[in-house]
């Protein structure tokens, strides 16, 4: 699928997007507005300024609801008024370790904020396709073997939890409300990285906020291994899930993990030292550092479906993704004002020349 399909496609959609603040969020928001979509946002501000986000010529692009999920009701009628075609949910407390600690913030945030959200979708006929972000998280682990769609739900932590919960219940809305009418997508992604992740507890922030301070990086989990994937691989399969499942309402939901293409494994501690060695302006080191609560050791995710289903796969190996992912931050450490401009070249080059 090439970058005028997806034109031709996405062109003149309304796209309601929550948590298009974030990581995720900004980089999809951004690539639906050089495809010529009109994105309504809702997402929490982030605190730290260097988010794409926070930029003037992201704000200039993407409008957005600046408020809280569990009060989304507040806002129903600017976002009935709206009249979205697509719903993009990422709107979530994203991480583990703070789901220890405010964890009824975090059932909150990431199950009723969902339930809320779905309450809305049912009021809105425009709204035929809806995708809900969870995780590889969702799946109960199953030491050394693949994931794939079918493994059993049961995430342990509360954070893991509350995203089996979010798949649950989009499944329950898929069944009960939306048979004929609207479909669900769920998609469970694997590690992802890429420019504009600014979460200090998140590996890939921490290694170039750490390289800034000139400070060695302390591995919290070293030989556990990730499906890590760049964002823009991330990205594609979203846009061809749409752009294939999108045109008829299917029966039941569409459910489809989306991981990197080799099931190599990699541990943190190789991931990092990868890292650290092909990228010359890295100039600091690692060392292991023992953590109070629990992450998955082991996550294998099988991407077997979608690249069945809609023929995806990931065009970045490992050394392509580290690439992209080091260039953006070298950029915005040289010359944030231009970010924008930056990640937009980024993803015409992703789209268009790979
Ligand atoms: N980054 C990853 O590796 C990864 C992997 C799998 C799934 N996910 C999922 O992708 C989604 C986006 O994650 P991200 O990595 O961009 O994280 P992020 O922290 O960068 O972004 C989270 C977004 O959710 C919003 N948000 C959080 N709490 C909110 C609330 N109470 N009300 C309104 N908005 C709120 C934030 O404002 C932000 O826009 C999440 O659902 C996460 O679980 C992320």
């Amino acid at each position: 699928m090439n970058w005028k399909s997806y034109k031709k496609y996405f062109k003149g959609k309304k796209i309601l997007i929550t948590g298009n603040s974030g990581f995720v969020g900004s980089y999809l928001s951004l690539t639906l507005s050089l495809l010529g979509s009109k994105i309504l946002g809702y997402s929490l501000r982030k605190k730290d300024n260097r988010y794409l986000s926070n930029f003037s010529d992201y704000k200039r692009k993407i409008k957005t609801i600046t408020a809280d999920i569990r009060n989304i009701e507040t806002y129903q009628n600017t976002i009935i008024k709206f009249k979205p075609d697509i719903l993009i949910h990422l709107a979530s407390q994203p991480l583990v370790s703070e789901s220890y600690i405010k964890t009824k913030t975090n059932y909150e945030t990431n199950v009723m904020g969902t339930v809320k959200l779905f309450e809305i979708a049912k009021k809105i006929k425009s709204l035929k396709n809806i995708m809900i972000f969870t995780s590889d998280k969702v799946y109960k682990n199953l030491d050394k073997k693949s994931l794939n769609e079918n493994s059993p739900l049961g995430g342990k932590d509360p954070y893991s939890a509350s995203k089996s919960a979010q798949d649950l219940i989009s499944n329950s809305y898929k069944l009960s409300f939306f048979k004929k009418n609207k479909n669900i997508f769920l998609v469970r992604a694997g590690n992802i990285i890429g420019g504009g992740d600014w979460e200090k507890t998140r590996l890939i922030p921490d290694l170039f906020l750490s390289n800034l301070k000139k400070k060695n990086i302390y591995l919290r989990n070293p030989n556990a291994t990730r499906p890590w994937q760049h964002i823009l691989d991330v990205i594609e399969g979203i846009l061809k899930l749409f752009l294939v499942k999108g045109k008829k309402i299917s029966n039941t939901s569409h459910i489809y993990n989306i991981g990197p293409k080799s099931n190599k494994d990699l541990k943190v501690k190789h991931f990092i030292q990868k890292f650290i060695e092909s990228v010359p302006y890295i100039k600091i080191k690692y060392k292991f550092k023992n953590i109070k609560f629990s992450e998955k050791k082991f996550l294998r995710l099988s991407s077997k479906l979608i690249m069945k289903d809609i023929k995806w796969k990931s065009k970045l190996n490992i050394d392509d993704s580290i690439k992209l992912t080091s260039e953006w931050y070298q950029h915005f450490f040289k010359n944030k004002n231009q970010i924008i401009n930056f990640t937009s070249q980024q993803i015409e080059f992703f789209f268009k020349k790979l």
